[in-house]
């Protein structure tokens, strides 16, 4: 099983912030070209999945640009709360631009690490391409389902193992060639474009994140393929008190910041 936490999770979490940083202003328009306008729907059909109840409370980790997070904000309504957090300032910065004069919205600077959010306060997560980011997924998987209610669900959008051979050679060579060229030319970052199939090569397929999810505490876990299990949706539910199928390993979760974003509905 490949393992969901980098060698040197605190190199890779100053590597992903300061590239995702750099990369922001031309995040959304290269994600468009590189998936063929694909994420938008992807996207759409992760909130879908979701369900965030009208007039309910929804986070979305690791938020970038915003797009989850507002799709999730017509979902709740106008009596909902929506908070979209990533620790990238560029890209909290675009996420508050696009919000504009929105109520219910609120995008902030954190660590999916470290939520800066209450317990217990949230009907639905979503993390749309973060997971596979974070240093140590683990830890932040502990505090999605920390910030969840009892019953909550947890919905990641990330790729993972194509199923079909031919589409998986086919799969290889774009991410290879074409994504690297094109994306060092568009994004004019030396290697954020050689580090995306990278990273995606060194996650762990469906079956396997499935289980991570169960060992974070999450029960039960399905999860359906898009784009032949080029991309996967898990959705994970937060058991009720009265069903709790085993409690995360609190000691895997350290620190946490002293303020905590209350969201009241
Ligand atoms: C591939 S982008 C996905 C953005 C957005 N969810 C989307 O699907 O378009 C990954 C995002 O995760 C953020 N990120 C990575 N690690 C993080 C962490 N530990 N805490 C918060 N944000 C993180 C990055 O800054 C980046 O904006």
């Amino acid at each position: 099983m490949l393992p969901v936490t980098a060698p040197n999770p605190e190199r890779k979490r100053a590597y992903v912030r300061a590239m995702f940083g750099a990369i922001a202003r031309r995040y959304d328009l290269l994600n468009t070209l590189l998936s063929f306008g694909l994420h938008r729907r992807w996207k759409r059909y992760a909130v879908e999945v979701a369900a965030p109840p009208p007039g309910g409370c929804a986070v979305d980790v690791c938020c970038g640009t915003g797009d989850l997070a507002l799709l999730l904000r017509e979902k709740v309504g106008p009596q909902g709360r929506v908070v979209g957090v990533d620790f990238a300032e560029p890209m909290v910065r675009l996420a508050r631009g696009r919000a504009g004069e929105r109520d219910g919205v609120w995008f902030v600077q954190g660590d999916a690490e470290a939520l800066p959010l209450k317990d217990g306060a949230f009907d639905v997560a979503t993390v749309g391409f973060g997971i596979r980011n974070v240093g140590e997924a683990c830890r932040a998987l502990r505090e999605l389902y920390r910030v969840l209610k009892p019953g909550g669900r947890l919905v990641v959008l990330e790729f993972s193992r194509p199923r079909s051979r031919l589409f998986a050679a086919l799969y290889d060579f774009y991410s290879y060639t074409v994504i690297p060229w094109l994306g060092r030319a568009l994004s004019r970052h030396p290697d954020a474009y050689w580090y995306l199939p990278t990273s995606i090569r060194g996650w762990p397929d469906q079956e396997a994140f499935r289980g991570t999810l169960e060992q974070a505490g999450f029960q039960p876990v399905r999860y359906h393929d898009l784009l032949w299990g080029a991309v996967a949706v898990h959705v994970a539910i937060k058991p009720r008190a009265d069903q709790e199928a085993g409690q995360p390993d609190s000691n895997t979760v350290q620190g946490g910041p002293e303020a905590r974003t209350e969201v009241r509905s």
